[in-house]
């Protein structure tokens, strides 16, 4: 089986981690979300995906099963209440519990643009999807799980949780912002056996990251394998997706509060002084 993204699924028989699960996953029609959504439902879990590309959610619902029983799609703006509201009552109407809600829909907003010229409508947009999205979404969530006494909320943040300047300053602020609230969370729904982490992952050539640099997918895994601290393997949103499945499942049952960062050790370092360092040594020769 193969995502639209290329990561291949291996056809070995595997445990049902996530067995009577029931997931939502925002985002879920493209990239990350959708692979988590398609290994989620190989796991076991029944899933809902929610997002605005309707035509695409419903091909990945489609393919991943036609019969509609382990997977669903469901129009949501994360950034409209109401549309929260109506995913998670919708949700509960059709499984009746929901184990799993991932907060994962997000935008970068414009690369290399100073401060000077960002606009509040650009900055608030990222803002909103990002960051009160996964709030909506935790809100929503919390309101179903708090009564069930268990549940599990997790957001993806990014590399931009850790390091800075690499990234817009509405998309940095918004993936600290969910650290923050990731660690609010888990001290706040602990106590109702809810636990909450979320996921940073480097960079990716999803539509998110090749739209926003212009970049043929090709070209830009190119220079991610370059900048990569972890040589001979590459990271694919299938990679997240395990981290996911671990974050969901009884495996992690006492893990809360964790920024979980799968970046192959990215962010331990800054090689900018070694790269400068090389540079001239180049010139000079
Ligand atoms: N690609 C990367 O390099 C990278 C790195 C670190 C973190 N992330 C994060 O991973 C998450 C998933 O991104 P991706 O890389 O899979 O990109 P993607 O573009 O493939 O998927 C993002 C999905 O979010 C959906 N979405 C956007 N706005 C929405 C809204 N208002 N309501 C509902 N859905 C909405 C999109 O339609 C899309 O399907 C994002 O939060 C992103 O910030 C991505």
């Amino acid at each position: 089986m193969s995502t639209s993204h290329g990561t291949t699924l291996s056809a070995a028989p595997i445990v049902k981690r996530l067995h009577g699960k029931v997931a939502i996953i925002t985002g879920g029609a493209s990239g990350i979300g959708e692979s988590t959504a398609r290994l989620f439902v190989r796991y076991g879990a029944k899933v809902v995906i929610a997002d605005i590309q309707d035509d695409l959610g419903q091909s990945v619902r489609e393919d991943v099963d036609p019969t509609g029983q382990t997977i669903s799609y469901i129009h949501c703006d994360v950034t409209q209440e109401a549309d929260l509201q109506n995913l998670i009552d919708s949700t509960i109407e059709k499984h009746g519990k929901i184990d799993i809600m991932y907060n994962n829909a997000g935008i970068p907003g414009a690369f290399g643009r100073s401060i000077v010229d960002t606009s509040f409508e650009e900055f608030k947009k990222v803002i909103d999807v990002n960051l009160l999205g996964s709030f909506l979404g935790a809100k929503h969530a919390a309101r179903v799980m708090i009564p069930a006494k268990k549940g599990c909320i997790l957001f993806t943040s990014s590399v931009a949780s850790v390091i800075a300047g690499e990234t817009p300053n509405a998309y940095t602020t918004s993936k600290h912002a969910i650290v923050g609230l990731t660690k609010n969370l888990c001290v706040e729904l602990g106590q109702y056996g809810i636990r909450v982490n979320c996921i940073s992952p480097f960079a990716l050539a999803t539509p998110l990251l090749t739209d926003a640099v212009n970049m043929e997918a090709s070209t830009l895994e190119a220079a991610i394998y370059e900048s990569a601290v972890l040589k001979g393997t590459f990271i694919t949103t299938e990679d997240i997706a395990e981290a996911a499945v671990y974050l969901s499942s009884d495996e992690s049952k006492y893990v809360n509060g964790l920024n979980l960062v799968v970046d192959g050790g990215y962010t331990t370092t800054n090689p900018t002084f070694s790269m400068s360092v090389k540079a001239s040594l180049k010139q000079n020769l």
